[in-house]
């Protein structure tokens, strides 16, 4: 397929040709960033990573963000070296040099640094994390609602690499992103391991059915704070909202589906494996909660 689209397609910005990344303290040219080919990071996907975006001079949801790279960072045993507090005068130094003040979207990425030789043992990497901020000018831009197709690849259990954990390393989501892509759709839809519906591969997921907004238990896909957003804002919104198991049946059935995450907010869908997901375009209750989710960011 040639048409098919990306979820995090953003609008062309010639800005972005001269942004300053923020590595590990010192603002560089995006032509001159650069780390270590013996970082951990690099070799073997051995770090976590947040994306944040600027609304109105305003980095949404920043504590939510801050937490949740902090207990990842402590769940994969890497010392960040830096408190919350200098974690975020750093996303607040790179916004300034680049001249930031809406529509951007930042990669905060924290690895184990660079290695005394080129194998996996933590202990080998001796020279402190690695901290990189890419911060971009960003519009996200959707030509049409997306199709997802469904994958062999599943969402794991927590003892094997929690689908939580927001690490670098994201094979297992590439590989379905891979095969959906043959399969002609744009982005994966993956299940659990007991075959619900769980989430995409890089966004979490939602079905609406009569009005009612379902998603998965959470126990297999990302805690996205979009996705939590999402279902606050139903429950002060006396929308329906149902954290739950559900099948393929179910999705294909429903009225509406969108997927939600900090670059896409609410991004509808179309088609899951070949079905049509209700008349095709955007529907009603996703379209009001991108609405409720705009005001909510001040977008
Ligand atoms: C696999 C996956 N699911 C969902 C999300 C969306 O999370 P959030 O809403 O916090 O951006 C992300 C974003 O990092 C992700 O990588």
């Amino acid at each position: 397929m040639t048409d098919n689209v990306s979820t995090h397609e953003a609008e062309e910005d010639r800005r972005n040709a001269d942004i300053l990344i923020w590595v590990n303290g010192a603002l560089t040219h995006r032509a001159e960033a650069t780390v270590s080919v013996y970082d951990s990071g690099f070799m073997l996907g051995d770090g976590v990573w947040e994306g944040l975006r600027l609304y109105h001079g305003r980095w949404t949801f920043l504590e939510e963000h801050i937490d949740r790279l902090f207990e990842a960072a402590k769940a994969i045993d890497l010392d960040i070296g830096m408190t919350p507090a200098q974690v975020i005068a750093a996303l607040e130094e790179t916004r300034t040099a680049n001249d930031m003040q809406t529509d951007a979207h930042a990669r905060l990425m924290v690895t184990r640094g660079v290695k005394r030789l080129p194998f996996q043992h933590p202990r080998l990497s001796t020279k402190g994390p690695t901290m990189v901020i890419i911060m971009e000018h960003s519009k996200p831009k959707l030509p049409r609602p997306i199709r997802l197709a469904t994958v062999p690849h599943l969402r794991g259990l927590p003892m094997t690499q929690d689908p939580k954990l927001n690490s670098h390393s994201k094979l297992n989501c590439i590989l379905a992103c891979i095969a959906a892509e043959k399969a002609g759709a744009d982005e994966a839809l993956m299940l659990d391991v007991h075959g619900f519906v769980n989430t995409t591969n890089a966004c979490n997921f939602f079905i609406v059915r009569k009005g009612a907004v379902w998603t998965s238990t959470g126990d297999y896909c990302m805690n996205g704070i979009t996705r939590q957003k999402v279902i606050d804002l139903c429950h002060a919104n006396d929308i329906p909202c149902y954290e739950r198991n559900f099948s393929l049946v179910d999705t294909y059935g429903a009225d509406e589906a969108f997927l939600t995450g900090t670059f896409g907010a609410q991004t509808p869908v179309s088609e899951i494996d070949g079905r049509t997901i209700g008349s095709g375009e955007m529907g009603p209750v996703t379209t009001r909660l991108r609405g409720l989710y705009k005001d909510l960011v001040g977008a």
